[in-house]
């Protein structure tokens, strides 16, 4: 764990938000290297859940929504909070369910009775910050999707069943947050709401349930670290009717990672009830009226980058028989699927030294560099430049020699088989783009 948090920090994925200031709130930022990271994960997943599925449609709803939604979904009043318990030595708060002993974790001090804490993050609309002015940043983006349920069905005249996706921030004012990016109060989630005929809520459950757990295998996870966990009747969320969570095996255990949600017409009828409109919908076919059913599927993409990163970081002792011999301590990989690598291909020239290698380097890093995220490296022997990218996953690393002047090819290299060979200039997109396409 610590290893992944000092990486993070050293290759440019994840920095602590705030830090000259001494950090704020458990709240993180993601660098050059983890936006790109974050950003890839989010991409297949929209081409997975919009592109690669039928009757998905995607959405971006607002943050900022009337608090009269909260009210109506439930996360003001009993359903969204934790118990919340103080150790009366050191004041500090802990979440109950996320603490082993019934003594404070800090200081071993008594701990006072659990009170009910909601985690909705409250602000102010507007000018004057009373009570009516008050509203709530959303704490899970699926809410905004529900309000726009009307208008997709009418402005893109879908028929049951069928999915409306979205991915966006959300915040929650965890009293716990821990274990790194794990549990954030600000944090990204990657949502689908599929809308369903009530006697088939059941069979899609199992439908998307299968689908979720593919796409992760698909992208790599190791088999091993990933499972289901059906969700106990009493620690079901309040919207939910059945919940399974796929759970990734972190440094620090298993933990869930996503969710797979029969919300029954929990949102829909009561979003009816307290907003008056008529939110059931006509089936044509069926020839009935009826508030659909709503499977979810819900992952968290700073949890899913966490997961990613853990899975792939790999320390080789004595280096990978294929590389330099001189290394004796320890090489780091990321094995990360190429789709998800943050940068794709480095540009290398043998030497820096030589005006044409390097010139001939930054043409093909200018070729490259718009339709791939690349790098351009100069610096320390080529096995060191191979190592430096081999440790952040760096996909493809090129390097431009003497023979390019002549010949016009350059040394390709495989960062997981460190295979080598000569390809021409003129043929590298195209190889690239197929060798990093999505299947
Ligand atoms: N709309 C349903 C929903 O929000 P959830 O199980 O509360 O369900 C779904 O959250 C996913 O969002 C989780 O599996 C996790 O990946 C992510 N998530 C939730 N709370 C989080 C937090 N405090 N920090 C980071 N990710 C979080």
């Amino acid at each position: 764990m610590n290893k992944i948090i000092s990486f993070s920090k050293r290759r440019g994925f994840v920095f602590l938000s705030s830090e000259i200031y001494g950090g704020f709130g458990s709240c993180y930022d993601f660098g050059p290297l983890g936006v790109e990271l974050k950003n890839n994960i989010k991409k297949s997943w929209w081409q997975e859940m919009t592109r690669l599925k039928d009757n998905i449609v995607g959405l971006d709803s607002a943050i900022l929504m009337s608090p009269k939604i909260w009210q109506a979904s439930g996360h003001l009043t009993s359903g969204f909070s934790d118990e919340l318990v103080e150790c009366k030595k050191c004041h500090k708060r802990f979440r109950l369910d996320l603490i082993e002993k019934d003594k404070c974790p800090e200081c071993s001090g008594n701990l006072t009775e659990p009170k009910k804490f909601n985690l909705m993050m409250k602000t102010y609309v507007g000018p004057v910050e009373n009570e009516a002015a008050v509203t709530y940043l959303r704490a899970e983006t699926c809410q905004g999707i529900y309000m726009n349920f009307k208008n997709v069905v009418d402005s893109m005249r879908l028929k049951i069943p069928f999915g409306i996706a979205q991915t966006g921030k959300a915040f929650r004012n965890e009293i716990t947050p821990k274990d790194f990016i794990y549990r954030t109060r600000e944090f990204e989630q990657m949502e689908m709401q599929w809308f369903c005929h009530p006697n088939e809520a059941d069979k899609y459950f199992d439908y998307w349930k299968k689908e979720r757990i593919n796409w992760y295998l698909k992208l790599g996870i190791r088999k091993e670290n990933l499972r289901t966990s059906e969700v106990l009747k009493k620690d079901l969320a309040h919207y939910a009717k059945r919940a399974v969570d796929i759970e990734y095996k972190f440094p620090f255990g298993w933990r869930e990672i996503e969710g797979v949600h029969n919300r029954g017409d929990w949102d829909l009828s009561n979003h009816s009830k307290h907003s008056g409109q008529d939110l059931t919908y006509r089936d044509e076919e069926r020839d009935e009226k009826y508030f659909p059913n709503i499977i979810e599927t819900s992952a968290g993409a700073d949890r899913l980058l966490f997961a990613f990163l853990c899975d792939s970081y790999l320390e080789i002792k004595g280096g990978r028989t294929k590389t330099t011999k001189s290394i004796k301590e320890l090489e780091t990989v990321l094995k990360i699927n190429k789709v998800l690598a943050p940068i794709k291909a480095a540009v290398f020239p043998l030497v820096r030294n030589n005006s044409e290698l390097v010139e001939k380097s930054k043409e093909v890093y200018r070729l490259l560099r718009p339709r791939f995220v690349s790098y351009y490296d100069e610096t320390g022997s080529i096995g060191k430049r191979y190592r430096r990218q081999d440790e952040i996953g760096t996909a493809f690393s090129l390097t431009i020699d003497f023979e390019t002047l002549k010949d016009n090819t350059v040394t390709i290299r495989d960062r997981d088989t460190m295979d080598q060979k000569r390809i021409k200039i003129e043929d590298l997109v195209s190889l690239l783009e197929e060798k990093l396409k999505e299947s």
